[in-house]
C-alpha cells in the first residue's frame, strides 16, 4: 500500500464537526467518535496538491468550469461503473442534500407521498416534510442478515398515488449494493406507475468484491428518462467540507427545470476549489480508493469478528459496501431511551443512532468503520467491554 491509514491524524481543534461538535451532540468530548460520515484519513496527494495550488491564486473571484472538468466526471462513471454519461446531463449542487430538496420541490407537489426505504439517511426525511410533502415509507426487509427491499409493498405505495421516490443506493446505513436484478425490477415498477426515482448514489464508489454498483439510469433509456441521479466524490475520496456534488439526467426538460431551480437559489455559480479537487480525484485517485477500500475491508473482518468473539448479543447486517456497520443493539437488553446515555457514560464511543435513521432504527447503532484500525479496534473493544456489564 502506498497510502498508510493506520496513521492517527488529529483532527481535534481543527473544525471537525465529528471530532468538536462531539460535546455538544453527545455530551462528552472524551468519545471515540465513529459517528458522522467522513473518514479519518488523508485524501489522495494529488487532490491535497491540487487544492494548495488552487489556494494559491490569492484571486478568488467568480469562477467557471472547463471541460475537462466534465469530461473527469464523465471518465469516472465510465471506467468505474460502465456508464456513458454526457457532459450535458450534469448539473452542480453544492451537496447532494440539496439536490434532493430541489428535486422533491421540482417533481412533486405539496401534499404529495413521496416513497423511501426505511431505515434510511436522516435527512430523507427532512427534504420531504420540510418541503410540505408526506412521507411514504417501504420498510426493508431483513433477511439473512441483509436488508431486502418489500417489492409488493413498494407497488402498492405506487398503486395509492406516489409519483416520487428516493431511492438510496447504496443503502445508507444497510450497506447493500442493490443488485441489478433488484434495481431492474424497481424499475419496471417506476415505468408502469409513472414513478419519478432521484437516486442517491453518493455511496456508488464504495463496494467491497463481489458487489458491483449499478447506476439506476444505467438500466435502460426508458428508466434514465425517469430518473435523476444526485452523487458526488465527496464520500469516496472523504471531501464533503469542501462542497461539492452533482445531479445527473438525461432528461432535457428535467435538466432545465433543476438548472432553473438552482439558478434562483443562487447555487449556479461553481466554488472556486471544486473543480481542481474534482479533476484531481478522479483523474488521479483511483489507487487511493482501492487502497481505501482495502483497508475499510479489513476493518469490518476485524469487526465482524471482534463483534461475534466478545459481544454476540450484538447483531450486524453484513454489508455489501460503504463504510458504515449497522448493528442490532437490542440484544443487550438497554432500554431505547437508555441507549445514548449508555453508549456516552459506560462504552464512551459516539456511533450513530439508529433511532435517528426511522423507528425501525430503534435499538440500533450504527458504527462508521472509516478509521484508523487502531482506533476502530479501541471503540470496539469500550462497546464490548461495556455491553458485557450490561447483560450482568
Ligand atoms: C445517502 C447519503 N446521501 C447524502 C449524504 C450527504 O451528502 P452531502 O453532504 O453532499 O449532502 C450522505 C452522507 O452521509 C449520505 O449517506
Amino acid at each position: 500500500m502506498n497510502n498508510n491509514f493506520d496513521q492517527l491524524i488529529d483532527r481535534r481543534n481543527t473544525r471537525s464537526y465529528k471530532w468538536d461538535d462531539m460535546e455538544r451532540i453527545f455530551g462528552a468530548d472524551d468519545l471515540l467518535p465513529l459517528w458522522v460520515a467522513d473518514m479519518d484519513f488523508s485524501v489522495p496527494p494529488a487532490i491535497k496538491e491540487a487544492l494548495v495550488k488552487r489556494a494559491e491564486l490569492g484571486v478568488y473571484g467568480y469562477t467557471t468550469h472547463s471541460n475537462d472538468y466534465y469530461e473527469a466526471i464523465a471518465g469516472w462513471f465510465n471506467r468505474r461503473h460502465g456508464w456513458q454519461v454526457d457532459p450535458s446531463w450534469i448539473s452542480d449542487s453544492p451537496t447532494v442534500v440539496t439536490s434532493l430538496s430541489v428535486c422533491v420541490e421540482q417533481f412533486s407537489a405539496p401534499g404529495d407521498r413521496v416513497v423511501i426505504q426505511t431505515p434510511v439517511y436522516p435527512p430523507f426525511y427532512e427534504v420531504i416534510e420540510g418541503n410540505g410533502r408526506i412521507v411514504a415509507k417501504n420498510p426493508l426487509v431483513q433477511r439473512n442478515n441483509r436488508f431486502e427491499m418489500d417489492l409488493a409493498h413498494l407497488e402498492q405505495l405506487f398503486a395509492e398515488g406516489a409519483k416520487l421516490f428516493i431511492l438510496c443506493s447504496p443503502h445508507n446505513p444497510g450497506g447493500r449494493v442493490w443488485t441489478r436484478a433488484e434495481l431492474e425490477a424497481v424499475g419496471a415498477l417506476c415505468i408502469k406507475y409513472g414513478v419519478a426515482v432521484v437516486s442517491d448514489e453518493i455511496h456508488c464508489d464504495l463496494t467491497f468484491p463481489g458487489h458491483e454498483h449499478t447506476p439506476f439510469s444505467s438500466l435502460s433509456p426508458e428508466i434514465a428518462e425517469l430518473t435523476i441521479i444526485c452523487t458526488a466524490a465527496t464520500k469516496t475520496f472523504n471531501l464533503p467540507g469542501v462542497q461539492t456534488s452533482f445531479l445527473i439526467t438525461s432528461n432535457k426538460q428535467w435538466k432545465r427545470r433543476i438548472d432553473t431551480r438552482l439558478k434562483v437559489l443562487g447555487l449556479n455559480y461553481p466554488h472556486h476549489f471544486i473543480e481542481a479537487a474534482i479533476i484531481a480525484a478522479y483523474n488521479e485517485g483511483e489507487q487511493w480508493l482501492d487502497e481505501m477500500l482495502a483497508y475499510v475491508k479489513g476493518n469490518l473482518d476485524f469487526a465482524l469478528q471482534y463483534l461475534a468473539q466478545h459481544l454476540p448479543e450484538v447483531k450486524p447486517l453484513l454489508p455489501d459496501g460503504t463504510y458504515l456497520l449497522w448493528v442490532d443493539c437490542r440484544g443487550l437488553g438497554i432500554a431505547q431511551s437508555s441507549l445514548k446515555k449508555w453508549m456516552v457514560e459506560e462504552a464512551k464511543v459516539a456511533f450513530s443512532l439508529g433511532s435517528t435513521f426511522g423507528t425501525e432504527g430503534e435499538g440500533w447503532l450504527r458504527i462508521n468503520l472509516a478509521a484508523p484500525r487502531s482506533i476502530v479496534a479501541q471503540a470496539l473493544e469500550q462497546f464490548c467491554n461495556a455491553g458485557k456489564l450490561a447483560l450482568k
